[in-house]
């Protein structure tokens, strides 16, 4: 696909079913993420893969952060927040460690960076045929979903890309 076309025809896809991305395809999408603009050369990035375990206990953490931010969420939909999450095919976190000790380059360039590299991520997806979901909500903020991740809390997390098949 043209880039240009790829820009011009991406847009998010509200529902993913299975396969997600061949570990060929992930491979080849992560490499193009990497690839984005990066002031100073930091690469501030990670792009972390939720494997199936992974991806349960970032549900719950995630469905909890989302409890914290709409406390009257009752058991029910508690439950749909986490399985909703939890059958998502692939998920990609693309976080931000951001590194203070280089004064040169403001943390906003180096979030920035990162957004850059979810952008990259989205549309080499979309160029492989894949829907892509890039999200934040109320985990993206969560100290204990970061902790999950393995994340810092001054980490930023910049997207929460759900990969996959295409429905909607
Ligand atoms: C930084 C960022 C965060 C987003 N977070 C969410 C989100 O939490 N939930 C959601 O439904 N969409 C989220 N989106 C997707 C936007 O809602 C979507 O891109 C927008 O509606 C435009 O639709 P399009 O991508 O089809 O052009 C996010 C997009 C960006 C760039």
């Amino acid at each position: 696909m043209e880039l240009s076309t790829a820009i011009k025809t991406r847009s998010s896809a509200s529902k993913l079913t299975t396969p997600g991305p061949t570990p060929a395809d992930l491979a080849q999408i992560l490499d193009a993420a990497a690839h984005a603009p990066d002031h100073g050369r930091l690469k501030p990035w990670q792009f972390i893969v939720l494997d199936a375990a992974m991806r349960e206990r970032f549900a719950l953490a995630a469905a909890a952060a989302k409890r914290v931010r709409v406390p009257t969420m009752t058991d029910e939909q508690f439950a749909a927040e986490r399985e909703k999450v939890a059958r998502s095919p692939t998920i990609v976190v693309v976080a931000c460690t951001v590194r203070r000790d280089q004064t040169k380059v403001p943390e906003i360039e180096q979030v920035i960076a990162a957004a850059a590299a979810a952008e990259n991520l989205f549309l080499a997806a979309h160029d492989l045929g894949y829907g892509v979901m890039w999200k934040t909500g109320a985990a993206a903020y969560d100290a204990g979903v970061k902790a999950e991740l393995g994340l810092d809390p001054n980490d930023h997390i910049v997207g929460i890309m759900h990969l996959g098949t295409r429905l909607k």
